[in-house]
């Protein structure tokens, strides 16, 4: 059937008026598409059927031919979904695949379709309408995950572990505290993609190859129909630009960058050396070879999966470096890294909400961890500060206990008042009362600090920002 259609095809392709010779199958297969922009298959449909109506109302073509080409369409649809419509890679991408078929179902009258259009503005029209719903659905993804991240946090305000600077203890801080950092950073790429989704607000339809059309076409007509807001300003931008693409690819490229972050979290944290946390057996996998090992593939195939997307994106931006106006093939390279990332982000957003909502936490691990004197040493020098000692003198007399505590193996909470004073008179009481890992917490009370009020505090505004997000993307239809 398929070769069939080429042969049919060949000398009549949909643009094969000036050709006499028929295409070199080599370039047939290099140049065709359709193995992946079928995934525009829905918004082609959408779009045509738009430009269809628009058709009709402007009058230039008749109300029996728009109801012929509409339900034409409508049919083609259902046998893409279907799975049944007969893929050409003769016919390069998916506009030429779906109008071939149009022609093969209602007949001549499908050649009115492509009236004043050209495939230029028809693939820019796909790309805004699929960008608009990948961004969407990447932001229920990320809602999602987001919410796990606060579920947890919740259940952990009093798990203490301590915080990490160059992967070494730093200070103790609250579980909480550090997944709310993870639902900060995730809630800026959601935002990342509404940004990217509000400046998709102009229709390219009726842009044309890059000059509009002679013809009367309704662009208003057209983008409104799309739920568009307007039609876009200049025809050759609207046909040259893939900046939108761009954009989603940076905001999954940041966004992943950001899960391999957690990601990576999560398999240290699950190492015997940390022993903080226990990945599901449904979230981990085993060795063929060692039969004790449970492996933290899922986290790790995420991180992993961060340079796909990063790769994706400096794929895009390369070919689009330089290229004049307006459109220029190189563009149709645009496809696969775009969906790919789509692809790639759904699914790790995906699976890492289902690895920390089912994580099992070693709070006892942790507290132990957190329970080495030393992270308190920068709450001594803090100590010091308060009875007027300046912050560098304290550092300094702080720095040499340390020193000294390493060097005769005593822990820092052992010395007496006398000792301390050893290295500053101001020293108020002996490091035992001065240092407790509760009141170290505790006194870290400022705003978007890991005291339990303050926690407490950050927790509520993240809780209400994500009932928002929720309320506002429930109400954000897709295209
Ligand atoms: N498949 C093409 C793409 O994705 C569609 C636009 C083709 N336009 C053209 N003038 N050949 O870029």
């Amino acid at each position: 059937m398929t070769s069939e259609r080429a042969k049919a095809d060949q000398g009549t392709k949909l643009w094969g008026g000036r050709f006499s010779q028929a295409t070199d199958a080599a370039v047939e297969r290099f140049s065709a598409s359709i193995h992946f922009d079928s995934a525009l298959a829905r918004y082609d449909v959408r779009g045509s059927i738009a430009h269809a109506r628009m058709l009709g109302r402007t009058e230039l073509i008749s109300q029996a031919d728009v109801e012929t080409l509409v339900q034409g369409l409508e049919k083609i649809l259902h046998e893409i979904e279907a799975g049944e419509f007969p893929f050409d890679p003769a016919l390069e991408d998916i506009h030429m695949n779906i109008e071939a078929r149009l022609r093969e179902r209602v007949g001549a009258v499908a050649g009115r379709l492509h009236t004043g259009r050209s495939r230029n503005d028809q693939v820019a029209t796909d790309l805004a309408l699929f960008l608009r719903d990948a961004c969407l659905a990447s932001q229920h993804g990320l809602l999602a995950l987001r919410q796990v991240l606060v579920r947890r946090a919740r259940e952990h305000v009093d798990t203490i572990l301590p915080g990490y600077t160059h992967l070494q203890r730093a200070q103790p801080v609250r579980l909480a505290h550090h997944w709310l950092a993870f639902a900060e950073v995730l809630g800026r790429d959601s935002g990342r993609f509404a940004d990217a989704r509000a400046r998709l607000a102009r229709c390219p339809l009726g842009a044309g190859a890059l000059a509009g059309s002679t013809l009367p076409l309704d662009r208003h007509d057209t983008a409104q129909a799309l739920g568009f807001e307007a039609p876009s300003r200049n025809s050759m931008d609207t046909v040259a630009a893939r900046d939108s693409a761009l954009e989603y690819l940076a905001a999954a490229a940041i966004c992943m960058v950001n899960l391999s972050r957690l990601a990576e979290e999560l398999v240290i944290w699950s190492s015997s050396e940390f022993g903080f946390v226990e990945l599901a057996d449904a979230y981990s996998t085993g060795s063929s070879l060692m039969p004790q090992k449970k492996n933290p593939d899922v986290p790790e195939l995420v991180r992993g999966k961060s340079g796909r997307a990063v790769g994706n994106l400096v794929s895009l931006l390369t070919t689009m470096k330089g290229l004049p106006l307006t459109y220029n093939r190189d563009m149709q390279e645009d496809k696969e890294p775009l969906f790919d990332s789509v692809s790639t982000l759904r699914d790790s957003l995906d699976v890492m909400a289902g690895a920390l909502a089912t994580l099992r936490v070693n709070r006892a691990r942790m507290r132990e961890a957190a329970d080495d004197p030393m992270l308190l040493a920068t709450d001594l020098a803090e100590v010091l500060v308060r009875e007027g000692v300046p912050f560098r003198e304290a550092h300094e007399a702080v720095g040499r206990i340390v020193a000294h505590c390493l060097a005769k193996q005593v822990d820092l909470r052992s010395l007496s008042r006398d000792e301390l004073r050893h290295w500053s008179p101001a020293f108020p009481a002996a490091a035992g009362e001065l240092l407790d890992v509760e009141q170290s917490l505790e006194r870290r009370a400022l705003v978007g600090a890991t005291a339990r009020s303050s926690v407490e505090e950050a927790l509520g505004s993240m809780e209400e920002e994500l009932g928002e997000d929720e309320r506002h993307l429930a109400a954000e239809n897709e295209t």
